[in-house]
């Protein structure tokens, strides 16, 4: 697969090619997913729940998302890696400043942070820097203690305009893409309509450039509460490399996730 870059993600979203994201920890499901199709891969904060079996993902640290990008670009050299910031990992733009220094130089193309307001001088200094930027808008796990649980986001119309207002003071800013993960699908429609830069949905219906899933849920091997959001393509395709090409292919065409997936 030739290079991914952050052009090649914003010329799929002019062109109306959707863009395929999945999570991955290590070199071989790097390199698994990269030779399958898939054009980005996040090294998620979700390692805190699907490897380290906590209930939520505040637990992470730096250091561990460093060393899973580390492994991840060890077997993908050519994929889109986004290293994800741990829980308060970027409270400030200094502290952020440090924070993403490991993530970079272990093999990130880009970094993603949660939340909204607070966030946009540090998108901007991070940009000007030389450090593309994924928002994360919506259910932001980091966040779970705040909202009670991992609850949908943006039902209501006052919450929906706040979010849709914050996804375009996101990119104002300068991040380069944005992930929105459970919202009404109405609600991701009006924000990927209202953006240039291409958004990532999970839990937020097909209408979005691209999507996002957990490995452990495409493979059916999450263990406790399953997402509404997700679905088992190994079950489906009783293959890795066929469910890996199940998911490119029913992202491409618009397929997945269907409206039972969706809010
Ligand atoms: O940590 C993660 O895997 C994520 C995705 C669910 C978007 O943030």
């Amino acid at each position: 697969m030739a290079k991914i870059t952050t052009a090649t993600l914003l010329k799929m979203k002019q062109q109306g090619e959707k863009i395929t994201m999945l999570t991955a920890y290590d070199a071989s499901f790097g390199k698994l997913f990269a030779d399958n199709g898939v054009e980005t891969i996040l090294v998620g904060d979700s390692l805190g729940m699907v490897l380290q079996g906590h209930p939520d993902t505040l637990p992470v640290t730096i250091e561990q998302i460093a060393y899973h990008t580390r492994c991840v670009r060890a077997g993908a050299s050519q994929a889109f890696v986004i290293a994800d910031m741990p829980f308060m990992s970027y409270a400030t733009i200094e502290q952020t400043f440090q924070s993403v220094i490991p993530l970079m130089q272990a093999g990130a193309n880009m970094v993603k942070m949660e939340g909204g307001e607070f966030l946009l001088p540090t998108i901007k200094a991070l940009t000007e820097r030389g450090v593309p930027v994924c928002g994360h808008l919506g259910l932001t796990p980091q966040s779970v203690n705040v909202f009670g649980g991992f609850k949908v986001q943006g039902r209501d119309a006052d919450a929906a305009d706040h979010i849709l207002q914050q996804a375009l003071a996101i990119q104002e800013a300068g991040a380069q893409l944005l992930v929105v993960e459970c919202i009404p699908t109405h609600l991701a429609e009006r924000i990927t309509k209202a953006l240039h830069i291409p958004v990532i949905g999970i839990g937020a219906g097909a209408v979005t450039d691209g999507q996002v899933l957990v490995m452990h849920d495409l493979l059916g091997i999450s263990s406790g509460y399953i997402p509404k959001f997700s679905k088992n393509f190994l079950q489906e395709t009783g293959d890795i490399k066929k469910a890996i090409a199940k998911f490119v292919a029913d992202v491409k065409q618009g397929h997945f996730p269907a409206a039972e997936h969706s809010f």
